[in-house]
């Protein structure tokens, strides 16, 4: 386990999630912090903080030491802040962002390297956000079954979770393809790279097999092992790695009122 000089680094799990203490997100941080978060990220896969005070500037500026920021393909950003999108969830709602478990806009040609969620209201009780290690999900497949999936790709469609939420946008929704299973830029660790959000069907096979193949994944990926479970306070902000987990909005609050703001960090083509 690396040592951080620049950053308090709690694991939350030895396998997914670590907590960051003593850390102002709202003011400039320095070279060494913020090269440090780079590689917790990337280690622990998500990162959670308490506490924080983020302006829509600081929230940007924060997500631009990680990269650009991304323009969210299928959901419109704030109308003065195009790159923040809001979550927000009460008792009118009909859906949430993220109810099933899914990586970000896998549909994209360069996926996200992950989004920064600060979440300034939340429910009483609830809202939780589960995330899972994709990469730990791979590494607990069978040899059998890396060497089947070896050089494979799935296609990864935006238009039927978009059209549905948005029937009156006229717009074309991205389709893209991707290796099922992709290597991590930083780490090098492999993870399983489909999602049931997402993710239509592996090419090359028949339905009845990417299905059977799709859905003998999911149950595996699904194992509360490969899991840490967020439990929301009032400021807190939540920063996954979408190169190798999924995540998943628990909706067990309605009609109370779940608010906040996402901003996503640009990423690179799988390989
Ligand atoms: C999302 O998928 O970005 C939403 C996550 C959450 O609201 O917990």
């Amino acid at each position: 386990m690396t040592t951080y000089e620049a950053i308090d680094v709690r694991p939350v799990t030895r396998r997914i999630g670590a907590e960051i203490l003593g850390i102002d997100l709202s003011r400039p941080l320095s070279n060494h912090q913020a090269a440090e978060l780079r590689d917790a990220l990337a280690h622990h896969q998500v990162l959670f903080f308490r506490d924080q005070n983020l302006s829509h500037d600081a929230h940007k500026a924060f997500g631009r030491l990680f990269g650009e920021l991304a323009i969210h393909s299928g959901v419109p950003g704030l109308p003065d802040h195009p790159e923040i999108v809001a979550i927000h969830a009460d008792e009118t709602s009909k859906f949430v962002a993220g109810e099933s478990f899914h990586s970000d806009l896998t549909c994209d040609a360069e996926p996200p390297l992950g989004s920064i969620l600060y979440m300034p209201i939340v429910p009483e009780s609830g809202g939780d956000t589960v995330f899972a290690s994709m990469a730990w999900a791979y590494e607990t497949l069978s040899d059998k079954m890396k060497a089947y999936l070896e050089g494979m790709t799935a296609v990864h469609d935006a238009d039927h979770v978009y059209r549905p939420l948005f029937p009156d946008v006229d717009k074309k929704y991205p389709c893209s393809t991707h290796p099922i299973v992709r290597t991590h830029p930083v780490t090098g660790r492999k993870s399983i790279f489909v999602n049931p959000s997402y993710t239509t069907k592996i090419v090359g096979v028949e339905k009845e097999e990417s299905d059977a193949i799709l859905n003998y994944l999911y149950r595996h990926c699904m194992n509360p092992n490969f899991q840490v479970r967020f439990r929301w306070r009032a400021n807190s902000v939540a920063f996954w790695d979408n190169r190798g987990t999924w995540h998943q909005a628990i909706w067990d609050y309605f009609p109370d009122t779940r608010s906040g703001f996402r901003v996503t960090v640009a990423g690179d083509k799988p390989f």
